[in-house]
């Protein structure tokens, strides 16, 4: 439900306040969650073995997926809008650098720092106006074009995020793939409401890199866990001399599309996009 969700509630700076950032870290069921996510957030990464890396971790929070960083010998610098969840992390004696900061504004990082981003349960904060002045797009191209600069190429950046549907996550991924970014969604355990993952995993140049597999594939009968960013370029490429304008599918995207910016726009019905009979 949308307005079970904390995006909706509050900004992220208000919502994560002190309350929040003590319960989040005293949740055991909680930290279990974050490390799982994290983990699996690392493995997605390939960083080389036994080698340790510098790793970017948007919305750090109160440094628990930035502990599953330590443990596996990596450094890492932690940016978080909220000061009390980095206060968390002070108090818990986190080893990575802790930057008080908007990711909207961009991340303010010298050109190729990073061998490795990953964000745990943050990114969809991005997609709400907060402030009069949030236009969420801007935001998030601001987001990926400055972090798309900061990562050593041919790196990776994996999001685990918790969109609001499905018009949020293709906002996110074309924004994405506007910055430069190539790669896609990975999903572990498409059939398993309880279980079901999702995660943007995205490549910053170099060689081109072949999309992870989600797990749960033998279970997932046909479902499918990879939808990579080429197989939108590919299907409009194959209907290149066909005129995708006016079909159903344009008609529901520009529509959907209008929604975002706040326009008055007609419900869709079955007769969206229907042919009309011509009379000359
Ligand atoms: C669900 S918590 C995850 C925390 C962290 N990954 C962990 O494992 O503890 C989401 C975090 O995203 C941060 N966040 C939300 N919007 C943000 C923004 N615009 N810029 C930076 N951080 C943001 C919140 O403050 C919060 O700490």
């Amino acid at each position: 439900m949308a307005s079970g969700r904390p995006e909706r509630q509050a900004p992220p700076e208000i919502f994560y306040n002190e309350e929040e950032a003590r319960k989040y870290t005293s949740n055991t069921r909680m930290i279990e969650i974050q490390s799982q996510l994290s983990e699996r957030a690392i493995e997605l990464l390939a960083l080389p073995e036994d080698t340790p890396c510098f790793i970017l971790d948007v919305g750090c929070g109160s440094g628990l997926s930035g502990e599953c960083l330590t443990e596996q010998g990596h450094y890492w610098v932690g940016v978080d809008i909220s000061s009390s969840m980095l206060d968390v992390a002070v108090e818990r004696e986190t080893e990575g650098d802790l930057v008080l900061g908007d990711m909207g504004y961009g991340m303010p990082f010298k050109p190729g720092t990073f061998d490795g981003v990953i964000s745990i349960s943050a990114l969809q904060w991005l997609c709400n106006a907060d402030k009069k002045y949030h236009h969420p797009p801007k935001r998030l191209l601001k987001f990926f074009s400055t972090l798309y600069a900061c990562m050593a190429r041919g790196s990776r950046a994996v999001f685990q995020l918790y969109p609001e549907s499905s018009s949020q996550l293709e906002l996110i991924t074309q924004q994405a793939m506007k910055s430069g970014f190539t790669g896609g969604l990975v999903v572990d355990y498409p059939n398993s409401t309880k279980a079901k993952k999702m995660f943007l995993c995205l490549f910053a140049g170099g060689q081109s890199q072949t999309l992870p597999k989600g797990l749960g594939t033998e279970e997932a009968q046909g479902a499918k866990t990879q939808i990579s960013f080429s197989d939108k370029r590919d299907r409009m490429k194959n209907a290149r001399g066909k005129s995708l304008k006016k079909s159903r599918d344009w008609i529901l995207e520009k529509k959907e599309r209008r929604r975002r910016q706040g326009k008055e726009v007609r419900p869709d019905t079955k007769y969206t996009g229907r042919k009309r009979k011509s009379y000359f």
